[in-house]
C-alpha cells in the first residue's frame, strides 16, 4: 500500500528564484526502511516537509502539483490531523522539545489529540520502554544529552503511532557510538511496529547495510529510488559527491583493478560472502 504520493510537484520558497523541487513523483510504501540521500542543499528537507503538510500550510511558497497522505490531499486536511499518520523528528530535536520534563512531552502530543488519559498513561510506558529512557522521564529536555534528546524526540513521535516516521539527520549532532545505538534502535521500531522508516542521512555508512531502499535527491529532482544494491550500483550514485559507504569503496577499487565483477554489496554479510569467495579462488 501506498503512504506518501507525490504527484507532479513543484516547490519554490517564497522570495527565492529557484525551484527547491522540480517535478517530485514519488510513492513511498509500507514497511520499508529508506535513506534519502543528497547534497546539502540538494532539497531533502523540504521534501521531507511537504510529507506532513508544512509545506505548502506552514512555510511561504509556491507550489504544483499534489502530495498525498494515506489517501488525503496535504492541502486539505490539516497538519495536526496529519501528525497522526506522519511523525516527523527534525534535525535539532532541542528547537523541538517544549514540555517541563520528558513524561509531559511525550504527553503533549496525545492531550492535544484527545486522547484519554488511561490510554496516555499506556502509550508513554510503550514508548519509554521502546527508546529506554526511563531514568530520565522526570528531566527537563534542556539537561539531557544529545542522545538523550534524540531519544525523547523519538518517544513523543512513537506516541502518535504514525505509519511513516521521518528523521531528519539525525545522527548530525550525535557522536559515532550513540549514533549507531539510535539507528539500531530505529531498525528495533520498523521490524516491530512494521511502519516506514525515511531517514535522511550523511553516514551512509551506518544506513545502507540495513536499509530497503535509497532515494537520490539532485537539485530538487529524485534522480533514483529503488532497492539500496540497484542504486549503488548504478551511475548516478557513482557520480555523487558524497562520502560513499567503505564497502562501496573497497568493492568500487577491486572492480577497477578487475578482481571482482559482480554487485557491489552493501551490507556487511554480504560483503565477507564475497570477499570469502575471492580469497578460495
Ligand atoms: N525556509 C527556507 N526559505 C527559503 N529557502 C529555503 C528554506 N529552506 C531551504 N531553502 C532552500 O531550498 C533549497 C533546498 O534546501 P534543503 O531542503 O534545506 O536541502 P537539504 O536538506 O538537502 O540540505 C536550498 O536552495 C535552500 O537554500
Ligand atoms: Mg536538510
Amino acid at each position: 500500500m501506498c503512504l506518501i504520493k507525490f504527484n507532479k510537484f513543484y516547490y519554490r520558497y517564497k522570495g527565492n528564484d529557484e525551484y527547491a523541487l522540480n517535478n517530485i513523483n514519488l510513492k513511498i510504501e509500507e514497511n520499508k526502511f529508506i535513506l534519502l540521500c543528497g547534497l546539502t542543499g540538494s532539497g531533502k528537507t523540504t521534501l521531507i516537509r511537504c510529507m506532513n503538510g508544512l509545506i505548502p500550510q506552514f512555510y511561504a511558497g509556491y507550489y504544483r502539483g499534489s502530495v498525498e497522505v494515506a489517501g488525503k490531499d496535504t492541502t486539505e486536511t490539516t497538519i495536526a490531523d496529519l501528525s497522526t499518520e506522519i511523525g516527523i523528528v527534525f534535525q535539532n530535536p532541542e528547537n523541538q522539545l517544549i514540555s517541563m520534563n520528558v513524561e509531559h512531552e511525550i504527553a503533549f502530543g496525545l492531550e492535544n489529540l484527545g486522547v484519554p488519559r488511561e490510554k496516555i498513561k499506556e502509550r508513554i510506558k510503550e514508548c519509554v520502554n521502546i527508546t529506554e529512557i526511563e531514568n530520565i522521564l522526570d528531566k527537563a529536555p534542556f539537561e539531557l544529552s544529545g542522545g538523550e534528546q534524540q531519544r525523547v524526540a523519538i518517544a513523543s513521535i512513537l506516541a502518535l503511532e504514525p505509519r511513516v516516521l521521518i528523521l531528519d539527520e539525525p545522527t548530525a549532532l550525535l557522536d559515532p557510538y550513540m549514533a549507531k545505538k539510535i539507528i539500531n534502535l530505529l531498525k528495533e521500531i520498523q521490524n516491530d511496529k512494521k511502519i516506514t522508516i525515511i531517514i535522511s542521512e550523511h553516514r551512509m555508512d551506518l544506513i545502507l547495510p540495513i536499509a530497503d531502499q535509497l532515494i537520490l535527491l539532485k537539485d530538487g529532482q529524485v534522480i533514483e529510488h529503488d532497492k539500496c544494491d540497484n542504486v549503488v550500483n548504478g551511475l548516478n550514485f557513482q557520480n555523487l559527491r558524497i562520502n560513499k559507504p567503505f564497502i562501496f569503496s573497497i568493492f568500487n577499487q577491486l572492480k577497477k583493478e578487475k578482481l571482482f565483477n559482480e554487485k557491489i554489496p552493501t551490507s556487511i554479510p554480504e560483503a565477507i560472502n564475497y570477499l570469502k569467495n575471492l580469497i578460495e579462488k
